[in-house]
């Protein structure tokens, strides 16, 4: 079994469970919205959410005009969790089945926003993969938002091991063609009740 599928069968598993179970669940999903409204990001704008899975923020920004948004997952279980969500208004977004590692699609996005898939790249050559199609999937003046665990944040997520950062530690790995726009720190509080301490970043493409 390929990382590819490994990853898809690890995910499809955890939304199995039922999605007001798992961690990472939000009702609304605030934070971005603010981030993106702050990095002037109109209804306009073609974005991407990386790992979207059975996130509302699709909802949100269809509910706020946006016309191009993209949702990418390595779970079909979720995308198809989302899509029955969103009913008779699933077919205003577009969803992409796919790893971000090897995602190579033949266009670019305004926005790439990630409260998913980032802090997972833990070995140097997936986190190398991942900046790869974050560079070949946008241009000068694309905006990008990540949510990852903070240091003081837990070591896990969904059983898999994360790295921990801070706003610097984010930029190291973007590298120089990236420019830090904003930072904030959140505590999530999950369905069970427990804090999860997260960095939020912005970017801006050189
Ligand atoms: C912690 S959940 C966050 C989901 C969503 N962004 C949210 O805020 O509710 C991580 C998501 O990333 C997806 N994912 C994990 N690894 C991935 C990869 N390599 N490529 C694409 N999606 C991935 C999972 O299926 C899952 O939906």
């Amino acid at each position: 079994m390929g990382r590819s599928d490994r990853a898809a069968t690890h995910w499809d598993v955890a939304y199995g469970r039922g999605e007001r179970t798992v961690s990472w669940f939000q009702p609304l999903p605030a934070r971005s919205l603010k981030m993106i409204e702050e990095a002037g990001i109109g209804p306009a704008a073609a974005l991407v959410d990386v790992g979207g899975g059975t996130s509302r923020l699709v909802d949100e920004l269809l509910d706020r005009g946006y016309g191009d948004i993209t949702v990418l997952d390595v779970s079909d279980a979720a995308l198809a969790n989302a899509r029955d969500r969103l009913a008779d208004r699933a077919w205003q977004a577009t969803w992409v089945l796919a790893d971000v590692r090897d995602w190579r699609p033949d266009r670019r996005f305004d926005l790439w926003h990630d409260r998913a898939t980032f802090h997972f790249q833990v070995d140097p050559a997936d986190r190398d993969a991942y900046v790869a199609t974050l560079d070949a999937t946008t241009g000068t003046g694309s905006v990008a938002i990540f949510a990852t665990f903070a240091p003081d944040g837990p070591s896990h997520c969904s059983g898999l091991p994360v790295t921990r950062y801070d706003s610097a530690g984010i930029a190291a790995v973007l590298g120089n063609g990236w420019r830090l726009m904003a930072s904030d720190h959140e505590d999530h509080h999950t369905p069970s009740g427990a804090v999860q301490s997260f960095t939020w970043t912005a970017f801006r493409k050189r």
